[in-house]
């Protein structure tokens, strides 16, 4: 089969490349490792900067999320049985956060690629990109017992941390920066009304806790676990008497719990890798870089990155310039690393470390104390929340 761009991966980064690519007329092959059912069961993101609600809208997949996503125009930082109030609207010039499902935005895209005849191939095994540094790169893949391979112009690794794209740079090419923090958050998914209208980050020293959710009949609660936890560990009252012993009592007593329809523990890490660029492959997303989730920067710096390489491919395609894609690499990256940094922040800011000194901790409480005595802080809190321009 023959393409203009494979994209490797057919999470958000992958689906939504493809689709904006499509309305400029420019052909991708998408390739998926798992089924859709797989990847429509993940549930991740919640939190999304409008700059990536345009890019849904701009899409053409704007409509769902539009009718049932809920604008929130500010969130909480609970602390010492104090809730303090972090106004986006205030302090962003006017911005806000729309709270919509990474699950359901996955799913509003898979839909527009079924509409438009898109072709994502799922189940695509063994999937490896060849001649990278050549004008005639190719992609080989196994789907059963058939192999198969799709030469193209370009190569997308939209294929999450985990995936193969930047396995295959180089190492003398590739550099790699890392942080892996000592503990996970544990979350869980229920069919309770969310215990606030707006999120609540919980600052405890058992630990991290947060209050979101998904619609007024749906919540979303995590709570930081140290990495030695299993989900089996973790029984759904054992997990409602941790969240509420982490949140202030006016919030705990409201807390209305149930069962979980879905329970699973993420590591939390940072990770960069440079350059995000390589011959005719280009990386997105959490390919290239991972955050902890606190800021909920992760799905929306992934989003930038598509932006970047959308407009890079539209001018290559229809105006014969490639300076976006020659620049794209630098351009992303400076982006990724304020996310980097944002996310960083917070969750040093409101995590318990296992090991810290009382230097730390003191530092820590200073950190916080500072953030609700300075409009400056707030307002640089909120500039980085509902996300940076693109
Ligand atoms: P992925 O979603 O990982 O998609 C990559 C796809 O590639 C997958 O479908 C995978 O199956 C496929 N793949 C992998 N390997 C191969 C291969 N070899 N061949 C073919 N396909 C392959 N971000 C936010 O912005 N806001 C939030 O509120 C937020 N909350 C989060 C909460 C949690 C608990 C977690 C874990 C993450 C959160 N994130 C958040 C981060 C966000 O979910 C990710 O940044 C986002 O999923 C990245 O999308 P992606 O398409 O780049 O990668
Ligand atoms: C959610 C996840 C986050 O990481 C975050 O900071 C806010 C909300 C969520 O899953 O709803």
């Amino acid at each position: 089969m023959k393409t203009q761009v494979c994209i490797i991966g057919g999470g958000p980064s992958g689906l939504m490349l493809s689709q904006l690519l499509h309305l400029k007329g420019i052909e991708t092959v998408v390739l998926e490792r798992q089924s859709r059912e797989y990847v429509l069961s993940r549930i991740r993101a919640g939190v999304l900067e409008n700059g990536f609600v345009k890019l849904m809208r701009e899409a053409q997949c704007g409509d769902r999320m539009d009718r049932e996503g809920e604008i929130h125009d500010g969130f909480f930082i609970a602390h010492d049985e104090k809730m303090n109030r972090i106004d986006l609207h205030k302090y962003s010039g006017g911005n806000s956060v729309m709270v919509y499902g990474q699950t359901e935005l996955t799913r509003d895209l898979y839909e527009a690629r079924d509409r438009m005849n898109g072709i994502v191939i799922h189940n695509a095994e063994d999937v490896q990109p060849h001649d990278l540094k050549s004008q005639a790169p190719y992609v080989t893949y196994r789907v059963g017992d058939k192999t198969d391979r799709i030469d193209c112009d370009f190569v997308i690794g939209a294929d999450g941390f985990h995936g193969v794209s930047r396995k295959s740079i180089p190492q003398d090419v590739l550099k790699e920066y890392e942080k892996v923090y000592p503990f996970g958050w544990l979350g869980v998914l229920s069919r309770t009304p969310p215990v606030s209208p707006e999120l609540i980050y919980a600052k405890h020293a058992r630990g991290f806790a947060l209050c979101s959710l998904r619609s007024q009949i749906l919540s979303r609660y995590y709570i930081q676990v140290p990495l030695s936890d299993r989900v089996e560990d973790w029984s759904d009252e054992a997990f409602w008497a941790e969240l509420k012993r982490r949140l202030p009592k006016e919030v705990a007593d409201k807390l209305i719990t149930g069962d979980s329809i879905e329970k699973s523990i993420a590591p939390l890490r940072s990770f960069v890798a440079e350059p995000m660029r390589y011959g005719n492959l280009f990386l997105a997303g959490d390919a290239a870089h991972i955050v902890p989730p606190t800021g909920a920067r992760g799905l929306n710096t992934a989003g930038s990155d598509i932006y970047y390489l959308y407009q890079g491919m539209v001018a290559h395609y229809l105006k014969g310039d490639s300076s976006g894609l020659d620049n794209y690499s630098e351009k992303a990256l400076a982006r990724v690393w304020k996310a980097q940094r944002f996310s960083w922040l917070l969750t040093t800011m409101l995590h318990t470390f296992p090991d810290s000194m009382a230097y730390d901790q003191k530092l820590q409480e200073t950190e916080f104390n500072y953030l609700f005595s300075s409009e400056s802080a707030q307002r640089s809190l909120a500039e980085n929340y509902v996300g940076l321009p693109f």
